[in-house]
């Protein structure tokens, strides 16, 4: 695919790159921290089919809790709207990513919303197939629409170092199981989770990816529906309200764009109607979002005015 460099966006990128001295990479999958701290990357991607990039964009990172986003879509279309959310909620939470704390809080255990840990596990449960494989086929091929890349494929190894660690989101799995919010077996729950969060991609793939949700669901050059509108709507509004975790507040004053963040470093973004937007900055701030991708998106915001706000 042919994307220019744009001289405007690596000086943003350039400034933004500084901050990445003060963040950490992920460490608690034992693969994410082989990362390069100060890699800073963006991609745009405009419905007319342009795309304009700054640093790095070839470099391959995994979606992390970007893949929440995606298997939400999923889950709506398979099961409706109505099932799916009534056993996941809507509202925001002030809570760290992977808290336990709020599930104890209400009986039956319902989680917040999808794009915390607990919600996403709901999620995931609720991808229709008959094994592993053949939910994450339906899964990759979704994304494979939306990317317009079937290149894209899991990475094993992050996969498989999340499997042998995720001892907490084992815990929520099983609680929520208790309260017959999951049901089957957690094992295979994990698996998939695992390996939905070590699907690989580049900054093109998200900024791909955030294009057809500001174009409504249709991919913007086909005009094919790849996603009912209604489903494109609810995904973008979670992504405003609780997409970048406990500092979404924050975010939506500074920024002002649909957004979803990742442990890699990934962020997912979007302008309606017409333009996505990829992130790739493994440094994370306090709060898990990429540090030189947030002041990028900060700067980005207020260069072009884009918040929808
Ligand atoms: O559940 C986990 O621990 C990760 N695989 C995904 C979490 C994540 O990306 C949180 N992001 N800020």
């Amino acid at each position: 695919m042919y994307c220019e460099t744009d001289d405007e966006l690596l000086e943003l990128v350039e400034r933004a790159r500084k901050y990445t001295e003060k963040g950490k990479v992920a460490s608690y999958i034992p693969a994410l921290e082989r990362a390069n701290q100060n890699d800073l990357s963006i991609a745009l991607y405009y419905d007319d089919g342009r795309c304009v990039r700054a640093g790095d964009v070839e470099k391959k990172f995994t979606l992390q809790s970007v893949s929440k986003v995606l298997t939400l879509a999923l889950a709506i279309m398979d099961r409706g709207e109505e099932e799916v959310f009534s056993r996941v909620g809507m509202e925001p939470t002030g809570d760290p990513f992977n808290s336990i704390a709020k599930l104890e809080t209400q009986i039956p255990a319902k989680p917040l919303n999808p794009m915390i840990n607990a919600g996403a596990l709901v999620v995931t449960n609720m991808i229709a197939g008959d094994s592993v494989h053949q939910k994450l086929g339906r899964l990759l091929s979704l994304i494979h629409d939306m990317t317009n890349n079937t290149d894209i494929d899991i990475e094993h190894e992050v996969a498989q170092s999340e499997y042998d660690t995720a001892n907490l989101n084992r815990s929520l799995c099983f609680f929520m199981k208790q309260h017959g919010i999951i049901q089957g077996d957690v094992e295979e729950l994990i698996d998939l989770y695992t390996k939905q969060c070590a699907i690989q991609v580049t900054c093109y793939d998200l900024a791909r990816i955030g294009v057809v949700l500001a174009n409504k669901g249709l991919d913007p050059q086909s005009n094919r529906r790849i996603l009912p509108e209604r489903i494109a709507t609810i995904v973008k509004t979670f992504m405003v309200t609780c997409g970048m975790y406990n500092a979404s507040g924050e975010f939506a004053i500074q920024v002002g764009v649909p957004s979803k963040s990742g442990v890699s470093g990934a962020i997912l973004a979007l302008v309606p109607p017409s333009i996505g937007v990829g992130v790739y900055g493994p440094a994370l701030n306090e709060k898990g979002n990429s540090i030189g991708g947030v002041k990028l998106l900060e700067m980005l915001s207020q260069r072009y005015d884009l918040s929808i706000f």
